[in-house]
């Protein structure tokens, strides 16, 4: 089926320990930073923790071996590797749509990250400048309310994002990703425990713990649960085209199920570790941690005008931000990428440029959300909300949904049994009833969760 015009120049990570890079930074970004802890602190400590645990091991990083294997069997971009199936395995070819839908969901959420991504790089100059110190609450409530209502500035900020990503990219997975995760992420790890060791001379370290690991089941509901799924979904970057991408690269010889377990498990230290860097200067400082978007670009900016070297510390917090965003932010342009240049022969420079550009155009849209066109809404949202409810809520679900079901069901099990590359048949048969029950169960439950919620909502106003 492979016509002239496609171009097969699949590339590979130098190294496993590339690619464990390389998914790591897909994987840890805002969702990691300031979602999860927070979702912790609220839900029951460690018993929420405990769930999430197990929601990872069990459900998510099933998939997500499940979104590795389709990527390393194929060797394709996420929309060609389905074709190819179909024409190895004669699986159905419409298939070829759940591979669309990654590489969109993926597009479109690089549109606003790109623009949140933004204020972070806006913060890091900020803060560097010393605009936090001896800021009171209502000076940074309005130092940010002045951002995002600033247009110019947001669009400045998006654009410089958006370079960064694309000069990355263009570049290739070698040159490219590789340099940027092989220095960028020790780095983040490093900055991060370097926060924390702070921390332990001016931190409150033991309301930390308390607020994070006391074990409460009280607390635990059948809603936690959902959202200890859909948390581990979004951390772990599932569903939408940018894991069987990295998978694509991933060298045959590496074992494939331990190298996602390695993937997961650090992605759930990262998570861990957000929390001890972040709670214990709000708490020593006598706030309560904001939910959301107030927490990064509030509230703890008020500890860091009130916390010594908060200049400092403001700064790498805020620069570490940004390696997250943008070790993410690399995995989800990769996918189309990678089909341009395989699908249309484009050259990686120039399909980089383009998508970028389009992304950013997007983007705009975002932008424009939270000031000019801050009061049009649809169903009751802004366009950026708009866009994070359809790719965070519906479109990611969706595509892990397919991903599971495609490997479970339509590959041949000789061909998954050998790729998924399993030393024990028993845990090979207690992972193949996960992807094939599981799974799929658990997803149509956050999906319907999700919805179910969205339209309860809807009805009541
Ligand atoms: N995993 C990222 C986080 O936890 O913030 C978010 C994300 C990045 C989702 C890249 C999907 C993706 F492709």
């Amino acid at each position: 089926m492979a016509s002239s015009t496609q171009h097969y120049t699949h590339g590979q990570w130098t190294s496993r320990l590339v690619f464990v890079f390389a998914a790591t930074g897909s994987a840890v970004g805002l969702g990691n930073i300031w979602k999860f802890p927070y979702m912790a602190g609220e839900n029951g400590g460690s018993s929420f923790i405990l769930i999430y645990l197990a929601c990872v091991a069990f459900i998510a990083l099933p998939i997500l071996s499940a979104e590795l294997l389709i990527g390393r069997h194929g060797k394709r971009s996420p929309v060609n590797v389905f074709r190819r199936f179909h024409r190895d395995y004669g699986t159905p070819a419409v298939w070829r749509f759940a591979g669309w839908l990654g590489v969109l969901a993926g597009f479109l959420i690089l549109s606003y990250y790109s623009v949140i991504a933004g204020w972070v790089i806006a913060y890091v100059f900020q803060a560097g400048a010393g605009a936090f110190a001896n800021a009171t609450a209502d000076s940074i409530a309005s130092n940010f309310n002045g951002l995002v209502s600033d247009p110019e500035r947001l669009t400045l900020w998006h654009t410089f994002f958006m370079i960064l990503t694309v000069a990355v990219l263009m570049r290739g997975i070698h040159k490219g990703i590789e340099r940027v995760v092989k220095y960028f992420m020790p780095l983040l790890l490093a900055l991060i425990l370097g926060l924390i060791f702070y921390n332990f001379f001016v931190g409150d370290m033991a309301r930390t713990m308390n607020f994070m690991f006391s074990f409460d089941f009280g607390k635990v509901t059948g809603e936690t649960v959902l959202m200890a799924l859909g948390q581990a979904f979004f951390s772990l970057s599932l569903g939408m085209g940018a894991m069987m991408i990295y998978g694509s690269y991933l060298p045959d010889s590496a074992p494939l199920f331990g190298t996602a377990s390695v993937v997961a498990f650090a992605d759930t230290l990262v998570a861990l570790l957000a929390g001890l860097m972040i709670f214990p200067l709000l708490f020593a400082f006598g706030m309560e941690p904001a939910q959301g978007v107030g927490l990064i670009f509030k509230t703890l900016p008020l500890a860091f005008s009130q916390m010594p070297g908060g200049v400092v510390f403001g700064t790498l917090f805020f620069f570490l931000l940004l390696i997250a965003a943008w070790t993410s932010a690399l995995s989800l342009l990769e996918p189309i990428i990678a089909w341009a240049v395989e699908h249309l022969a484009w050259s990686r420079v120039k399909a980089s440029v383009t998508a970028g550009a389009v992304a950013w155009l997007i983007g705009l849209g975002t932008v424009f959300s939270f000031n000019l066109w801050q009061d049009i809404k649809l169903w009751d949202k802004t366009l950026f909300d708009l866009l994070d409810y359809l790719t965070s809520n519906i479109m990611l679900p969706l595509g892990g949904l397919l991903v599971v079901l495609f490997v479970g069901w339509m590959l041949p099990g000789a061909a998954v049994r050998a790729e998924a590359g399993f030393r024990s048949e028993r845990l090979y048969r207690l992972w193949r009833v996960v992807v094939r029950w599981i799974a799929p169960a658990a997803v149509v439950l956050i999906l319907f969760h999700l919805l179910g919620w969205e339209i309860i909502r809807q009805m009541m106003n």
